[in-house]
């Protein structure tokens, strides 16, 4: 009989961090169906033991190894639960590859993920930090995320507004491993209008020869332009952008702007907030390219940190803070990292 859960000692988690660094899990959690999940939880080597759920890891820091159980799921059905004439609703097991599902949903003829081709990881963890690219947020498609809550011990389905999403923010976030996300729930338009103006993205149709572009060539167009500007990560550890972009009041940004004419600035959450690029900034500090031992910064982009090889999540670290304190000193803008830091605080 075959289970639906099971369980691993001393399990290395190298081949599930995309910055490719060793760390141990004391145990693994394998749940392949979700109504098997409460049952794996009661377990007597699992209850009561801290719980750090993973997806592929690609938006983790392994800087020590995970206390208790890390735990992983292997649902990978997608499925569409409502089909009307101008939307439909989709539903992806946590660990479906979230690019699959972009590419699933426009082979289906449904669009609004296209600006969002590309992107590592799982659909479970695509709310967690509501992923974004190009223009677009995962929150504006998301109808319910289904999760277990560990505090109330049951399953939720929470909508969009329960979520609280931000830029690079939820309720998941705040309340780090209460919920366990077991599916992703979209609504995905017929035809949603395009969103080209995010820089590169024109450009790029006009090189492709694209005139009247679709949203597939709007997917291609992204996945060309992330080929060439993200190192990838099955040749070279990393996990993306390791910063957030701070979000600053507009006095501040107008102040900085006159210091610095060259600093990029992006529309904030609201009118008086600004979007800043943390990678013009650590740029501007002589990082990019950077590298101590096998911990290094990119030369394709100074917001990635990147494993040469053989880097310690302890080295990737130590060389974050010192990133964050320069510029601090030489912009008086705190940064703040976007992987999830594991085995050690900020
Ligand atoms: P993990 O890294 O495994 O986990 C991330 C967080 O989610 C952790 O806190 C974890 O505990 C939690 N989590 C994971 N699964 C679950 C679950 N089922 N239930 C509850 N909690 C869970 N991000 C963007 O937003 N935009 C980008 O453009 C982008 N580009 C990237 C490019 C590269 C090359 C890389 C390596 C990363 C990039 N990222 C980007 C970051 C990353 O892809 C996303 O954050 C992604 O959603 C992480 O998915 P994951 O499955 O790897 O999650
Ligand atoms: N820039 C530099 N030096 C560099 C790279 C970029 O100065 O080495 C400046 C340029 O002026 C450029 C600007 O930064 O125009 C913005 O760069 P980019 O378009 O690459 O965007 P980003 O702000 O660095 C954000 C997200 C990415 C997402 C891209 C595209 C965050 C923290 N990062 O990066 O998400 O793919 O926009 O939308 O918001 C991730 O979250 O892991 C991630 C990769």
């Amino acid at each position: 009989m075959s289970h639906a859960w099971s369980l691993i000692e001393n399990a290395s988690l190298k081949p599930l961090n995309t910055f490719h660094v060793e760390a141990t899990a004391p145990l693994l959690l394998q749940v392949d169906e979700a109504q098997a999940l409460p049952a794996a939880l009661a377990h007597p080597a699992v209850a009561g033991e801290p719980l750090l759920a993973l997806g592929s890891g690609s938006n983790v820091l392994l800087a020590g190894d995970p206390d208790g159980v890390v735990l992983v799921f292997g649902n990978r059905d997608i499925r569409t639960l409502e089909h009307r004439s101008d939307h439909a609703i989709v539903r992806a097991g946590a660990a479906v590859p979230w690019h699959q599902l972009v590419m699933a949903s426009l082979q289906a003829g449904l669009s609004g993920l296209e600006n969002l081709a590309l992107i590592p990881g799982t659909a479970g963890a695509a709310p967690i930090q509501n992923i974004g690219a190009y223009g677009a947020q995962v929150d504006e498609f998301v109808h319910a995320v289904e999760a277990y809550d560990r505090v109330e011990g049951r399953f939720r389905r929470l909508d969009r507004e329960q979520c609280r999403f931000g830029y690079r923010d939820s309720l998941f976030k705040h309340e780090p491993d209460r919920y366990l996300v077991v599916a992703l729930e979209l609504r995905l338009p017929l035809l949603a209008e395009l969103r080209l103006d995010y820089a590169g993205i024109r450009e790029e149709l006009a090189a492709m020869g694209v005139t009247q572009p679709v949203a597939a060539d709007v997917a291609q167009a992204v996945i060309n332009i992330r080929r060439r500007k993200l190192p990838d990560p099955d040749r070279i550890g990393n996990a993306g952008s390791f910063f957030k972009n701070p979000v600053l009041p507009l006095e501040q940004v107008q102040v900085l702007q006159h210091a610095y004419p060259g600093l990029p600035v992006h529309p904030g959450s609201d009118d008086g907030k600004r979007k800043l690029s943390a990678a013009w900034m650590i740029e501007a500090c002589g990082w990019k390219g950077h590298r101590d031992g096998d911990a290094g910064v990119s030369a394709d982009h100074a917001l990635v940190l990147v494993n040469h090889g053989n880097a310690s999540g302890r080295e990737l670290l130590a060389l974050a803070r010192r990133i964050a304190e320069s510029v601090r000193e030489r912009f008086g803008v705190v940064i703040e990292p976007e992987p999830r830091l594991v085995g050690a605080t900020w």
